[in-house]
């Protein structure tokens, strides 16, 4: 998708320089910048700090941090090491190990010679994949919204949380693939984006990324979705994922919980779109999935530019308040109206995720 009219992707390979590109999400929007990962270090730090985020992305991340380690050392040691580091960097998002799990599949049984090669193409894959799964999702999405198009003739608001953008995936988005579908083929959209605190992913992140699209947006404090609901200024609810479960169950950034509630009390469609990279077919019981708990200072310290522009982080709380940091919820099932994935719409429940994808 575009910036400042240039198409990108949110991570790439530079061979010249056998470094990894990405865009440094945690600058964005106030100051947009390419930084290179050198070693595999670089790229656990990378996922750690949110430079890159989002569940296909830092998978895609995850990939190529592989390839890095490769670069470094090729003994499988040493990349078995780098992988488990590579799998503790964040806990909640399945894409993560799913994307270490498959690169050291290929790597297993490839010499020293063939390794390096081996680690780049199956990065390649992963990352192609993802953006043509997104692509999918986006159609199998804009016939939704076509249908409610069809029906209100007018525009189509849509709401969503956190961002589940293309800056999140490798190109498109998942949440927002149907809405950039929709805007290509001329449905006028109009898009809610929650702010999400406390990282801000909403405002600093979706907004920006549909503003440069120019599709109309109002960012909106995390609670305003219910009134807005209960006004009928909301017709669907798209959001995305970190994990689902093969029960249908999705966890996804805290407060989707909250707005699934209030969709479903106000009969707003509430969709989710994944990749089925992020579905989890190991735990049934949601509450065995790792919910992420992070610093304080995210909730208590507020980072914008001030009046001359510089970047400036201030302290919002009580220097003496407790805080608690959860970035992820759990939707259950029964409030999600279907899941959009890379091989169409289906029911959130057992039977019809393993009819899709068994
Ligand atoms: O903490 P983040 O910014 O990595 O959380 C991102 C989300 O919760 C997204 O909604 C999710 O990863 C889906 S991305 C297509």
């Amino acid at each position: 998708m575009k910036i400042e009219g240039k198409e990108y992707r949110t991570i790439w390979f530079e061979k010249d320089q056998q470094s990894v590109k990405i865009i440094d999400q945690t600058k964005l929007p106030h100051q947009f910048i390419i930084k290179d990962l050198k070693t595999v270090k670089d790229a656990i730090n990378a996922i750690k700090v949110m430079e890159v985020r989002g569940a296909p992305l830092i998978g895609g991340t995850a990939a190529y941090g592989i390839v890095l380690a490769v670069i470094e050392n090729n003994d499988l040691k040493f990349i078995k090491q780098s992988s488990e580091d590579l799998i503790r960097s964040r806990p909640t998002a399945i894409n993560l190990k799913w994307a270490v799990d498959r690169m050291i599949k290929k790597l297993s049984g490839a010499n020293s010679e063939e390794i390096l090669n081996a680690a780049l193409k199956e990065a390649k894959n992963i990352c192609d994949e993802d953006e043509k799964f997104c692509e999918n999702i986006g159609l199998y999405g804009l016939k939704i919204i076509e249908e409610i198009y069809d029906n209100k003739k007018d525009i189509v608001n849509i709401l969503t949380h956190c961002n589940a953008g293309w800056l999140a995936t490798i190109n498109w988005g998942t949440a927002t693939s149907p809405i950039y579908h929709a805007h290509k083929k001329g449905i006028p959209v109009h898009v809610w984006v929650d702010e999400t605190r406390p990282r801000n992913q909403g405002a600093n992140l979706t907004s920006y990324e549909l503003n440069e699209e120019q599709i109309p947006n109002t960012i909106i404090a995390d609670n305003t979705g219910g009134i807005l609901m209960q006004r009928g200024e909301v017709d669907i609810c798209i959001v995305g994922t970190d994990r689902t479960l093969s029960t249908g169950d999705v966890c996804n950034k805290i407060g989707t919980y909250l707005k699934a509630l209030a969709a479903n009390d106000n009969n707003v469609p509430f969709y989710v779109a994944l990749p089925s990279s992020t579905i989890d077919w190991d735990i049934k019981d949601f509450k065995n999935i790792p919910i992420e708990e992070r610093s304080s200072e995210e909730l208590s310290h507020i980072e914008g530019i001030d009046a001359d522009g510089k970047l400036k982080k201030v302290m919002i709380y009580p220097k003496k308040s407790k805080t608690m940091n959860l970035a992820f919820d759990v939707t259950p099932a029964k409030y999600v109206t279907g899941l959009i994935t890379e091989k169409g719409i289906c029911e959130a429940s057992t039977d019809a995720i393993q009819k899709m994808f068994k």
